[in-house]
């Protein structure tokens, strides 16, 4: 039998509302089941970010992950003010908070996350940097669209590369790239006191 997931209520309405306002930019399959797989390993008191709301299906998927459970808190950055209030207007249970405004202007307000989800031009294609910061150790980041079979423009193909090497070279991050969707990379934090050796690429990992 196929393998298969429900596609929660809050989904479906998040994709209403992309329909609507003629939004494209929701995040494809299987990011969004992954997202709640990911959410529903967050540890007790765990905290999860995602950059770029758009209209709410990750936010959807990782809240389906959450499920009831009260001590998780589920945090969602939009830079567009409609986008932000439309999505706030949905039922979303308490520990969901969409914050209006600039990723790369909050992300060093934001404190430290078990989980993130890095969708928006902020905190990925620019300021990479202070997501991994926002990373607690032993967190998982989520990175999509980095196929780059995908984009033709030379100059958005560097900036792919950029981030892919940062995310291969930072000490302090294993990544793994999965071949799905837009192109996935999932990096994990390391413990700080394991995070010292440098230039740790995927292919020059410690047996
Ligand atoms: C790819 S869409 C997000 C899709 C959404 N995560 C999902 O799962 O369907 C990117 C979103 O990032 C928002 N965005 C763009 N620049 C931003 C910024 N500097 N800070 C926060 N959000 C930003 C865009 O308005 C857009 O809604």
């Amino acid at each position: 039998m196929p393998f298969h997931t429900e596609v929660p209520a809050r989904v479906h309405r998040a994709l209403a509302r992309a329909s609507e306002l003629g939004f494209p930019g929701v995040c494809e399959d299987p990011v969004g089941p992954l997202l709640a797989t990911l959410a529903a390993a967050v540890p007790p008191d765990g905290r999860i970010l995602e950059l770029g709301t758009g209209t709410g299906v990750g936010t959807a998927w990782l809240a389906a992950g959450l499920g009831r459970r009260g001590d998780a808190r589920l945090e969602t950055v939009e830079l567009d003010e409609s986008l932000a209030a439309a999505v706030r207007a949905d039922d979303w249970p308490p520990y969901v908070t969409v914050h209006t405004g600039d990723a790369e202007a909050l992300l060093p307000t934001l404190g430290q996350f078990d989980l993130i989800f890095a969708d928006a031009v902020a905190g990925k294609w620019t300021g990479l940097d202070l997501t991994i910061d926002a990373l607690t150790p032993g967190g998982l980041l989520v990175v999509d669209d980095m196929d780059l079979g995908r984009y033709p423009d030379p100059q958005h193909r560097a900036t792919v590369l950029r981030v892919e090497r940062t995310l291969a070279d930072d000490p302090r991050l294993v990544p793994a790239r999965i071949a799905a969707g837009t192109g996935l990379i999932i990096a994990s934090r390391r413990p700080d006191h394991l995070a010292t050796t440098a230039g740790q690429s995927s292919s020059a990992r410690p047996d």
